[in-house]
């Protein structure tokens, strides 16, 4: 039998990967904007980074982890996720007190059930700005969210929000939904007893209809956090609701466990089930829990396969395209003269010399399909008169005969 790729971990081909790059260009460019700097970590991490962040009892470390133990019986983990990997760079690099902020790429594992939107080798684009109180890095946040969308040609979405206040308020709305529903536990589904014992603000979560509905009437988070959440929230909310439809969502907690304070996630009707296509918010205690120095911080991640299915961007070729086609015998020294003085005369242009000698005909078959805009001809022409074919592919595009020099001036101003 033949040998298949792992479930839910696709491949992508070249015709795939012309949108990936258009995508990871806009959003290149948006960071740029915001002076926000890269940093790459490694795919794999001791496992407890990932316990001692995303939490124990979160479904990512609790299910989905990737674990094994290496050749030292020490336990590694692939990548669920970017932000912890940052947070122990810098505290590694012992960079805590200064400010950072940082964007990432690349692969993230997590072992779910593979669906539509859904996969176990996912990549994600990630934001971390680090050392900066809640305050201004919101709103630089959420304007950039906006921007990507606006840049991406995405108009149809929802940024939903919520504050889950200080660490205290967090901790004081647990208890009190614990002890609401104490008296309700039989009529909880055994998946939200269990996390109510391990994470409660998971209960909140809960897909179960009779837990839906108990819920109706518990406390609310909104009644534990300070005024000046409250009153931050709704200055964010006004700020930005011309913009962008917005939701306050008091039952969004996310799935990692290191947040408090601002959470809130971006999400679109047209992408089915899993419709979150970027989720963030703020997590000012992962540094000291990973034992660096306190560093208060907040970023968002991305997930490239579901943000570009709601791409509307049309212009794929923004580079002109050329064909370099010899139509008689091939002279493979004289080719590749001829092409590397057109590249050294323009990088910015993609040139595919055709490698085959099918016929002419053929050849400018090829060029079509694979959208290329101009072809140069090297055949017959050439050889009597010493000129060479420029051909315009467009519908109603001419062609012309050009010495050497002008077919490197032509293709230069391209
Ligand atoms: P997250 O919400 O777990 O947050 O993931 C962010 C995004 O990654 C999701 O909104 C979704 O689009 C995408 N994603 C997650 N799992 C999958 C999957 N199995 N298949 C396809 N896409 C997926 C985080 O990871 C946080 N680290 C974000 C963050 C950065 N918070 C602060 N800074």
């Amino acid at each position: 039998m033949n040998i298949q790729s792992l479930r839910g971990m696709p491949d992508f081909f070249p015709d795939d990967l012309k949108k990936w790059h258009l995508l990871e260009a806009v959003l290149s460019d948006v960071f740029h904007a915001y002076s926000i700097e890269e940093i790459r970590t490694p795919l794999l991490e001791s496992t407890e980074l990932f316990s001692r962040s995303v939490g124990n009892s979160s479904d990512i470390v609790n299910k989905e982890l990737y674990s094994f133990l290496d050749k030292n019986q020490k336990s590694i983990s692939l990548r669920p996720e970017g932000s912890a990997s940052v947070i122990r760079a810098i505290i590694q690099k012992k960079q805590e007190h200064e400010k950072h902020k940082l964007w990432y790429q690349g692969p993230m594992f997590r072992y779910e059930r593979p669906q539509k939107g859904r996969f176990r080798q996912f990549h994600q684009v990630g934001v971390e700005y680090l050392g900066y109180e809640e305050g201004l890095s919101e709103f630089e946040l959420i304007s950039m969210l906006i921007k990507i969308n606006k840049q991406l040609g995405i108009s149809r979405y929802s940024l939903k929000i919520n504050h889950l206040g200080d660490i205290e308020a967090k901790e004081n709305f647990c208890t009190a939904l614990k002890s609401f529903l104490k008296p309700h536990l039989s009529s909880l589904h055994e998946k939200d007893i269990a996390r109510l014992a391990s994470n409660p603000l998971r209960v909140l979560d809960s897909k179960e209809e009779s837990t839906k509905l108990l819920l109706k009437d518990a406390p609310r988070f909104n009644d534990f956090i300070s005024e000046k959440s409250k009153l931050f929230l709704k200055d964010l909310v006004q700020h930005y609701s011309d913009q962008c439809e917005i939701i306050i969502d008091s039952n969004l907690v996310r799935g990692l466990d290191y947040y408090t304070g601002l959470v809130f996630e971006v999400v679109s009707e047209e992408l089915g089930a899993q419709d979150a296509f970027l989720g963030g918010g703020r997590y000012d205690h992962l540094s000291t829990e990973l034992g660096g120095k306190p560093m208060p911080a907040i970023g968002f991640a991305v997930g490239l396969e579901r943000i570009i299915e709601l791409m509307s961007v049309q212009d794929l070729n923004v580079r002109a395209k050329v064909a370099l086609i010899i139509a008689d015998e091939q002279d493979n020294q004289k080719t590749y003269k001829i092409a590397h003085a057109l590249r050294e005369a323009n990088l910015e242009i993609t040139l595919d010399a055709f490698l085959s000698n099918g016929s002419l005909k053929s050849q400018l078959r090829r060029a079509n399909k694979t959208h290329c805009n101009f072809a140069i001809i090297v055949g017959s022409d050439e050889r009597s008169t010493g000129k060479f074919t420029w051909k315009d592919l467009s519908e109603h595009g001419d062609q012309k005969l050009l010495s050497f020099e002008d077919l490197l001036e032509v293709y230069k101003n391209l």
